[in-house]
């Protein structure tokens, strides 16, 4: 097996394989499915909602390259008359910097700079990018989900449901047939925000959000909300997490650094994204996978092993940002668009991709054929055994 997974991590170095979790599945007897909004997908990579999800040719990369699935840059609710109470999250910046960014611990990370916010074109726009994303989907090439910021009032103050309407009104219009999928976005910049300063506001976020949006929605919705690393302790994530009443829960957005006034990622966002789902799921043992809430890891996944981290704490399905980003000479492969690349280093890495990871915890006898399968989704299943 392992000079075999040498072999392919050369081989696909020229010759990538867009179907490549069959080809996993007929050479290693392993099953990449994973899960994704409920939504059954061939392997668990994705893309995190940002500048890399914008057009309709970035789409075509993805589905191109094999991506599992794609989050659209997020877009600012609005109501019928063009308010937005959330405007000030559409600014415009293009100017993006990758940085070497040491963690508290010093290990060197990749982090992205970048002073912009959410979708900074019109909803119409928007939405022709939604029905472009739909018609991969029919294809079956990539799963593509909008995201959406929606109005969070003061405590207060009520939500501004008209936003909630149009906004998700417009959106099932150009998703089409049922269940709508969205993931509804807490940004780091939100966790800045004076907004975000009061707990219970937030909790309140939480609990009321995903019933506005279902209310809203004239389809059966199935929602994901991506939590932010809000600026409190560990104790705090894991309420927001016990909070929310959405489908899936995406674990969790970017750090804030208070000084520089930017979100920031690398070894100290995964390191306190693991820590806090470990707390999560130790403290709700017997959940099983496909019960809800499904969970999707973000931060700092740069390789097959973070992916099995991610997965050992009941994430069924991740998405990248970052990793996507890199300077091309950090990704083995030579040629190839920059998504293809980064499947390539994640899947076949014979050190520290995701087929080295799994044959490992085999060897280890933590993870157990079924079938004569490995299965990528049992890793999650284990996650709230007790032990
Ligand atoms: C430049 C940039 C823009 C982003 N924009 C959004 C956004 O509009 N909405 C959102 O939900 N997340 C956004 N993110 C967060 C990413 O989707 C991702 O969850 C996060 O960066 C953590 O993953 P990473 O460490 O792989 O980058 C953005 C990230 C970056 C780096």
């Amino acid at each position: 097996m392992r000079d075999r997974l040498e072999r392919d991590f050369q081989r696909f170095q020229r010759e990538w394989p867009r179907a490549f979790p069959d080809h996993v599945r007929d050479t290693y007897r392993i099953d990449l499915t994973a899960r994704c909004l409920g939504e059954t997908i061939p392997h668990p990579i994705g893309k995190g909602s940002g500048q890399l999800s914008l057009n309709p040719a970035q789409l075509e990369d993805d589905a191109a390259a094999g991506l599992a699935f794609t989050v659209l840059k997020t877009v600012i609710a609005q109501d019928e008359t063009g308010g937005r109470s959330m405007a000030a999250w559409a600014i415009h910046e293009t100017r993006m910097k990758l940085e070497r960014r040491p963690a508290a611990d010093g290990r060197p990370g990749w982090s992205v700079t970048w002073k912009g916010r959410g979708w900074d074109r019109s909803l119409e726009q928007y939405l022709a990018l939604v029905r472009a994303g739909r018609e991969f989907t029919r294809a079956g090439t990539l799963l593509v989900v909008p995201s959406v910021k929606y109005h969070l009032p003061r405590l207060d103050e009520p939500f501004r449901d008209a936003e909630y309407r149009y906004t998700t009104e417009r959106l099932a219009g150009a998703w089409g047939e049922p269940p709508l999928l969205l993931e509804q976005d807490f940004s780091p910049t939100l966790a800045g925000d004076s907004l975000a300063q009061d707990r219970a506001q937030i909790l309140r976020w939480l609990r009321e959000a995903p019933g506005r949006i279902r209310a809203a929605a004239p389809l059966p919705v199935r929602i994901a909300v991506k939590l932010m690393n809000a600026r409190f302790d560990d104790g705090f994530q894991v309420a927001m997490m016990d909070a929310t009443t959405a489908d899936t829960l995406v674990c969790f957005n970017r750090l804030f650094d208070a000084e520089r006034k930017v979100a920031y990622g690398g070894w100290d966002l995964s390191a306190r994204n693991l820590r806090v789902l470990d707390r999560w799921t130790s403290a709700t043992p017997g959940l099983r996978p496909g019960s809800e809430p499904g969970l999707c890891g973000t931060g700092n996944i740069c390789s097959g092993r973070m992916i099995l981290e991610y997965a050992r704490r009941g994430c069924e399905s991740v998405q990248l940002h970052t990793f996507f980003q890199l300077p091309l000479s950090e990704y083995p492969a030579a040629r190839g668009a920059r998504t293809q690349r980064a499947l390539h280093a994640l899947v076949f890495h014979p050190r520290d991709g995701l087929i080295a990871g799994l044959l490992e915890l085999e060897t280890q006898g933590k993870l157990g054929r079924q079938g004569g399968l490995l299965r990528f989704l049992d890793i999650a299943a284990h996650a709230h055994c007790p032990g």
